[in-house]
């Protein structure tokens, strides 16, 4: 005998948990299913996100951080250490400890709201009723039947064709987060949010990086402006960055990797490194769904085609996040996750893509939402800008960290706010206030007008609003 469902979740990253727990709290009754697991064979919910991605990413980040600051920034504050060393076992062991303190958040987070989970790999085996099988093969076999299906199943990384990803030379994600050495030379191969999170820790922690990007500048979605201070601090710290290049060959040795390219002026060129990442993109992941068995729409890059609520062409299957067009980041998938399963039960929800944070986690960070500069003007738009530099912020000064600005802008007439664009520190924490402001439709002249306490990084966000009206007071 099936056991039954209300909704049935297929993953359990961040846009699947969060489904499920919603759905829960909406009263259905609620299964979530998910094959990862840990090295015991344990299960590991928390998908990429938890396991390989945004979690470990930056216990890693932070880790070698606090190294470089060890190291190079707390002379200035008076603070004389010498002899810094970073054991990496134990980095790692910490940022282990860290992914399994979420993987059990997860797992109690789904005790809590009375969901069924199940360990394994879910495939659809056809209608039963007016409900879809599904089977589970996994630490325990099970036959599920569920009046909905929410697709939750996320993405891999995009090979580089021909490379073959062994985890030992080559890397993805995964093994960018794991290697047990400091390598003295790392490649990588895409300067795009992975190649620049990844290559900022191997390089704090002593590496080597070079970076290979096809494109010829550096992060072409980010505004101009931050963009281009981005490529000048991070060179400046030491990442060599090529862009233009392209990929003839890569050799992989026992103990390294020769990859030859073609520089941006097309002179053949060729370097050795210990390792090569490999992070030029990821694409959704549906393997193993049997989701063609059922007739699942998919589009021709493999994307689950679904409309803007989700919806896919089978009636009452659902599809979120990474796995779905738009970004992939956690937070999309997990609104996406929450808004289905509020549908379901007759509300309205809607998740508002232009008001999808980003951010990328390098010192300094960088974090946007909203149109770039050089969106605006490629839809005609008529804007205001105004920025404010970090150098003039009191906050920043007595922290020792003055890089970086933020930047605002408002449509000429209405004064609209349309675009935040922030590089500096703790910028991924500052979006926060333009995403509040955009999703309430604020005038720049809102945010210039609201107290924000002094001293503080957000009167940089204040300033830049102030900026836009020609009256910055502390410039
Ligand atoms: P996933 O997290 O990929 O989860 C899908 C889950 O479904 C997985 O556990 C998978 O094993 C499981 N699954 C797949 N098929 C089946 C099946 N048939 N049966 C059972 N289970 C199945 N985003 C951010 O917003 N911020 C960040 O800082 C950030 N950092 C990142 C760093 C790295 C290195 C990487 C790789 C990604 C990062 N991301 C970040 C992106 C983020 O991880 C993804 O956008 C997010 O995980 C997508 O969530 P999801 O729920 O759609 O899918
Ligand atoms: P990306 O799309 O951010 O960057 C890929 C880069 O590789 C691009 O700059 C692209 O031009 C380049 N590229 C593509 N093919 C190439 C080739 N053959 N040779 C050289 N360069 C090539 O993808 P990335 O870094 O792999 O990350 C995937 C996604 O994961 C991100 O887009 C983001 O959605 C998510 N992510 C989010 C993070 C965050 O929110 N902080 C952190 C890490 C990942």
């Amino acid at each position: 005998m099936a056991d039954t469902f209300d909704i049935i979740v297929i993953g359990a990253g961040p846009g699947g948990y969060e489904a499920a727990i919603r759905a829960a709290q909406l009263g259905f009754k609620t299964a979530c299913i998910d094959d990862w697991s840990r090295k015991d064979g344990k299960p590991a919910p928390g998908g990429t996100c938890t396991n390989v991605g945004c979690i470990p990413s930056k216990a890693l980040l932070q880790s070698s951080e606090n190294f470089e600051e060890a190291g190079h920034a707390f002379a200035e504050h008076g603070i004389s250490v010498s002899g810094v060393t970073m054991d990496i076992a134990k980095m790692m062991a910490r940022k282990a400890k860290v992914v399994a303190q979420n993987n059990d958040g997860i797992l109690y987070l789904f005790k809590k709201n009375k969901i069924t989970f199940f360990h394994g790999l879910a495939s659809f085996a056809g209608k039963e009723g007016d409900g879809w099988k599904v089977v589970v093969s996994g630490t325990a076999s099970a036959e599920l039947v569920g009046k909905h299906v929410i697709v939750a199943t996320g993405s891999k990384p995009r090979p580089l064709p021909g490379v073959a990803v062994d985890n030992v030379r080559v890397l993805d994600n995964d093994g960018a987060l794991s290697i047990g050495t400091v390598p003295r030379k790392l490649g990588v191969v895409g300067a795009g949010v992975i190649g620049l999170e990844m290559g900022s820790v191997w390089r704090r922690l002593g590496a080597e990086v070079t970076m290979l990007e096809a494109l010829p500048s550096l992060l072409p979605s980010v505004d101009t402006t931050i963009a281009k201070e981005a490529q000048k601090l991070f060179t400046k710290q030491g990442l060599v960055i090529h862009t233009g290049i392209k990929i003839s060959d890569v050799k992989v040795g026992k103990s390294d990797v020769t990859v030859s390219y073609a520089d941006a002026e097309g002179k053949a060129q060729s370097e050795t490194y210990d390792h090569l990442i490999v992070s030029i993109g990821r694409i959704p992941f549906t393997g193993g769904l049997k989701g063609d068995a059922v007739g699942l729409g998919m589009d021709e890059r493999g994307f689950i085609e679904v409309d803007d609520d989700c919806r896919t062409n089978l009636p009452n299957v659902w599809a979120i996040g990474d796995v779905v067009r738009g970004p992939m980041l956690a937070h999309k998938a997990e609104e996406e996750g929450v808004a289905v399963a509020e549908r379901l039960a007759g509300h309205l929800p809607h998740v508002d893509f232009n008001t999808v944070p980003w951010v990328i986690y390098t010192s300094p960070e960088i974090a946007w939402v909203g149109q770039t500069e050089q969106q605006l003007k490629a839809a005609g738009v008529d804007f205001r800008a105004g920025q404010f530099p970090f150098t003039a912020n009191g906050r920043a000064r007595a922290m020792g960290d003055t890089r970086g600005l933020v930047k605002i802008l408002a449509d000429r007439k209405t004064d609209r706010i349309l675009g935040v664009h922030m590089i500096g520190p703790m910028v991924s924490e500052l979006i926060a206030e333009g995403v509040v402001a955009m999703e309430f439709g604020a005038a720049s002249e809102d945010l210039a007008r609201i107290s924000h306490a002094h001293p503080t990084l957000s009167e940089a966000v204040k300033e830049a609003a102030l900026a836009v009206d020609g009256r910055t007071l502390n410039l």
